[in-house]
């Protein structure tokens, strides 16, 4: 296996508590060394980064991909070259696939895979996601499965919740709640406010997500597991969430990026890029959940990568499933609506998108300590560039971000060693020339 040092770009890790000009050599999937003076061999690729970040590979906590049962929307494999493309390294997969993952038998098999990057199973909580019966914990958690969760439907009984919760404390893996009392929900699909009423469409309260979170708390409370949120999208939620870590109880959260980039009035396009659930919520939450993601209440940024067919979306907005893709936007998003307005800094950025959600998941990436695992993201913050359909590598192109200008993208994706995607043109080799002080983004001649 070849050696590759990446020579001369700002070296953030949140995890060593780095921000620096530092190269970086990676051997045998490991990272070797930092800093000057590594002996280049004949074996080593050498790729100037001057003028990129390069931090810890992306951990994307929250994906569908769909395999088994909708090979025609996402694949594993092509859900990882789709991540690899957003500068991701590892996901973790939800279980809300036809069958559902809820025997050890289909987590080896999302883990046998073989892709590009690190795929993590997340098992069900119950059979079936039915609700009712809580799946076999333990062999799902030795099978590999590194969380639980029902995504897609939330656990309606609290008395299942509160077993299972029990259940995976003691099988040392956190329980990823779907929050949402369906009833609030009723045949709702968009934020209930003066978008809906304009709009003419059936609303859904902010409510029918803070009261199931409110009840996930105490139960996490109650039994002293472990509790992540998935997709925290109203300030409401965050409020709640931050008092329950005020109180010491153990609950993480994340929210996407599409709840601090849009709000329900773009649902008024009547776009269904744009139906998403929990759905798209008001001005004033999008300003909840970006104070949250900078005071720490909100611990990840995930995607929710949700890829749904061209036949499936294009219907009448009532009529279309929720959910929007999202690898590839995920840091694009982040570097443009958080980082670029000054919300975030660059390293928090980092953290909420590889260090937390790898520590919030027990896995071992998200650090580009000597020896950890050689996975890197190489990013240019500074390009502007176009969203554009054919973009996309993932099998679905329902992103309502098509058409917007976005700063800054994964250049370079390195997964165990490994280049998995690169942008062309995007690095030096070794031995090309460049100016003394020459920078990698003024070089890109896609630059605008
Ligand atoms: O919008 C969503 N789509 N929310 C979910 O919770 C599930 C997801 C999906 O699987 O399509």
């Amino acid at each position: 296996m070849r050696k590759i040092i990446l020579k001369g770009g700002r070296l953030i890790d949140p995890a060593t508590r780095t921000d620096d000009y530092i190269d970086l050599l990676l051997a045998n999937e490991r990272v070797a060394k930092w800093g000057e003076g590594t002996p280049v061999d004949e074996d080593t690729l050498v790729i100037d980064v001057r003028g990129a970040v390069v931090s810890p590979g992306l951990v994307d906590m929250h994906v569908h991909l769909r395999e088994p049962g909708r090979e025609d929307e996402e694949t594993i494999e092509s859900g990882a070259l789709a991540a690899a493309h957003g500068g991701i390294t590892a996901v973790a997969a939800m279980p809300n696939t036809e069958p559902t993952i809820d025997t050890p038998a289909w987590v080896e098999y999302v883990r046998s895979r073989g892709t590009a990057i690190a795929v993590y199973p997340i098992a069900a909580i119950t059979v079936g996601r039915g609700g009712k019966t809580l799946t076999e914990m333990a062999a799902l958690a030795e099978a590999g499965a590194v969380a639980f969760s029902d995504d897609g439907s939330p656990v309606e009984s609290a008395t299942v919740m509160r077993r299972a919760l029990e259940y995976a404390s003691m099988v040392g893996r956190p329980i990823i709640s779907h929050c949402e009392d369906l009833n609030l929900t009723g045949s709702g699909v968009m934020n209930e406010g003066f978008a809906s009423t304009m709009a003419g469409l059936r609303p859904i309260p902010a409510a029918a997500e803070e009261v199931a979170v409110a009840r996930d708390i105490i139960l996490a409370r109650t039994t002293g597991a472990n509790l992540h949120i998935a997709h925290v999208s109203t300030r409401g939620s965050v409020e709640l969430v931050r008092r329950a870590k005020e109180e010491g109880i153990a609950v993480t959260c994340e929210t996407c990026p599409h709840y601090f980039t849009l709000t329900d009035d773009d649902v008024r396009t009547y776009a269904t890029s744009t139906r998403v659930n929990p759905p798209l919520r008001s001005a004033a939450d999008v300003s909840a959940i970006k104070v949250g993601l900078a005071d720490g209440t909100i611990d990840a940024i995930a995607s929710d990568h949700a890829p749904h067919s061209i036949e499936e979306k294009e219907v009448e907005f009532d009529a279309a499933p929720p959910g929007l893709i999202g690898t590839e936007t995920l840091l694009p998003l982040t570097l443009t609506h958080l980082v670029e307005s000054g919300t975030i800094t660059l390293g928090r950025a980092v953290e909420l998108m590889s260090t937390d959600p790898a520590s919030i998941l027990g896995i071992p990436h998200g650090s580009l300590a000597e020896g950890s695992r050689a996975d890197v993201t190489v990013f240019d913050p500074d390009w502007a560039w176009e969203v554009s359909e054919d973009w996309f590598l993932s099998k679905s192109k329902n992103s309502p971000f098509i058409g917007r200008t976005l700063r800054g993208r994964a250049v370079l994706t390195i997964s165990r060693g490994e280049i998995v995607f690169e942008e062309p043109g995007a690095a030096h080799r070794a031995g090309e020339t460049h100016e003394e002080g020459e920078h990698h983004a003024a070089e890109l001649s896609v630059h605008a």
